[in-house]
């Protein structure tokens, strides 16, 4: 939390009131850390089973180092382990997309969907991509 205060709130000035939820609770997060110092540097959040990619981000410092991406791939990672518990073949993962970053989103596969609207003062795009579950097991096994 103090990482999104960070950089949604000091840096980008969304609200304060808003930015933890109701679904921080019961949400996956996941936390990149330093080592040996274990500082927290990023974060990002995956709300099942609807499978929404929320609150990405790294601290300023640390970008442009592909953590951004490394987050966003180890999100898709327990997605998928998640399906599979779920027995789904696929999932599509949704996130809002604030529109700087819908380059980066797009190295990760995601494409837009509909027009951009505005989600806390900011004009957003919904971007979403399809992940397969397991692309080793054959049809008849599925
Ligand atoms: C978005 C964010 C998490 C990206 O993290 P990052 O660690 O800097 O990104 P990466 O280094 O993994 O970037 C991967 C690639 O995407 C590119 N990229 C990163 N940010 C980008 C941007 N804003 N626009 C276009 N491309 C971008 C990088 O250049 C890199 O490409 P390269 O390897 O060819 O140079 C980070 O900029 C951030 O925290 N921003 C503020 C919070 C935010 O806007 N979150 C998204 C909410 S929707």
């Amino acid at each position: 939390m103090k990482i999104r205060i960070a950089v949604f709130v000091d840096e980008q000035k969304f609200p304060l009131d808003t930015e933890a939820d109701e679904y921080d609770a019961v949400a996956i997060h996941l936390l990149l850390r330093l080592v040996p110092s274990l500082e927290p540097i990023g974060t990002i959040r995956l709300i099942t089973p609807k499978y929404k990619l929320t609150r990405l981000c790294v601290l300023p410092r640390y970008r442009k180092l592909r953590l951004g991406d490394l987050l966003v791939k180890e999100l898709h990672k327990y997605a998928i382990q998640d399906a599979r518990t779920r027995s789904l073949d696929q999932i599509t993962i949704v996130t809002h997309s604030q529109i700087p970053v819908k380059a980066f989103y797009k190295r990760s596969g995601y494409v837009e969907e509909g027009e951009e609207f505005d989600e806390e003062g900011a004009p957003h795009q919904k971007m979403l991509v399809t992940l397969q579950v397991d692309e080793t097991r054959k049809p008849e096994e599925r």
